[in-house]
């Protein structure tokens, strides 16, 4: 297929099919695409680039994914839990520095049962102006509908892979079919429901790429986190090699393009592989990027995948992020 028929394929207001995707990310040259993204996240999303405060309030986890560092199995990691008021100042923290948003992800940790969960967020909803993003893996379709009643809008739910047999490989504790499962719960809910997957899983090919690119649109996502794998010494696939940024990138091009308004992050493992090429990704269609408001002494043990972490300054860094955005020209929220 030339690269002039799969532009207007993919330009087309039809879903591109799985082979015009899959033949898309194998492109010589993708800039075209690129392009495209661009422009349709323009017209879609304008020129502002949302910047998202995350909180990692525990490093528990009950379950056992193969690619994760806070898996139960690892015993190499010291475990954490903030407590309820600690997160609540946090984010607060985070609301007077400018945060409009903020996430709370956690391992999948039985402590934070709904009730404590929808405690802490009705207190945040209290103090501050400021839409709460709940990241707690996956739960009964009554403990979600107690969190929205308590005041959260939005549920982050990565589906991971779109592969049912790679999917069953990777989470010793769970199938692809509960997953979505839980996506279309959130979804008749009313939650802005985010989903998104990881590049370079060891079996993944261009085409579970398309298939997770179709997932999202078959879901309706609101958003969607597309990142590298990063290999953890500590987990079974230490010794598989990272994911491709480029890939990575023109997935979220082609995402842009399926779903025009969507919000993409400009994920951290993204960051985190090659702080140097981030800029890029806000060319490529994203418009969302997330920073961590996590306090310095538990920020360490929040390790999905190795990174350099420094300190947390909450305003600091905000006002840095701030300035990065401005002199790409865009505007930062
Ligand atoms: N590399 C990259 N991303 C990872 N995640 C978990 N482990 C890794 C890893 N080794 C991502 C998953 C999960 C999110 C919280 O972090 O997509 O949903």
């Amino acid at each position: 297929m030339t690269t002039e028929r799969l532009l207007n394929l993919l330009a087309r207001p039809e879903t591109p099919s799985r082979e015009v995707l899959a033949a898309a990310l194998a492109l010589e040259d993708f800039r075209p695409v690129y392009e495209l993204a661009d422009h349709i996240r323009r017209e879609h999303k304008g020129n502002v680039v949302d910047i998202r405060a995350i909180l990692e309030f525990s490093n528990h986890c009950r379950r056992r994914c193969r690619y994760c560092g806070l898996n139960a199995a690892n015993r190499n990691l010291g475990r954490f839990r903030m407590p309820p008021e600690e997160m609540v100042e946090t984010v607060h923290q985070a609301a007077q520095a400018g945060y409009r948003t903020i996430v709370l992800q956690s391992g999948e940790d039985p402590w934070y049962t709904p009730e404590r969960l929808g405690e802490i967020i009705r207190r945040i909803r209290q103090n501050d102006d400021i839409a709460v993003t709940v990241s707690c893996g996956e739960m009964p379709e009554d403990d979600y509908a107690a969190l929205k009643e308590s005041g959260a809008d939005r549920y982050l739910l990565k589906h991971e892979t779109a592969d049912p047999e790679l999917y069953d490989r990777l989470h010793p504790c769970g199938t692809l079919k509960n997953r979505v499962e839980c996506l279309k719960n959130l979804k008749k809910l009313g939650f802005e429901t985010g989903s998104g997957f990881m590049i370079g899983l060891p079996g993944q090919t261009l085409a579970t790429i398309a298939d997770d690119l179709l997932l999202l649109k078959e879901i309706g996502c609101d958003m969607a986190g597309i990142g590298p794998f990063i290999p953890h010494p500590d987990t079974e696939l230490r010794d598989v090699p990272e994911g491709s940024t480029e890939l990575c990138k023109r997935a979220v091009a082609l995402a842009r393009i399926l779903l025009p308004e969507c919000n993409l992050p400009a994920t951290t493992a993204l960051g985190v592989v090659n702080n140097g090429e981030k800029n890029d990704v806000f060319s490529c269609g994203a418009n969302v990027v997330m920073r961590k408001v996590t306090p310095t002494r538990y920020k360490a043990l929040y390790e999905i995948y190795p990174a350099k972490l420094g300190e947390t300054h909450i305003v600091a860094q905000r006002r840095e992020l701030e300035e990065q955005i401005r002199a790409l020209g865009r505007e930062p929220l």
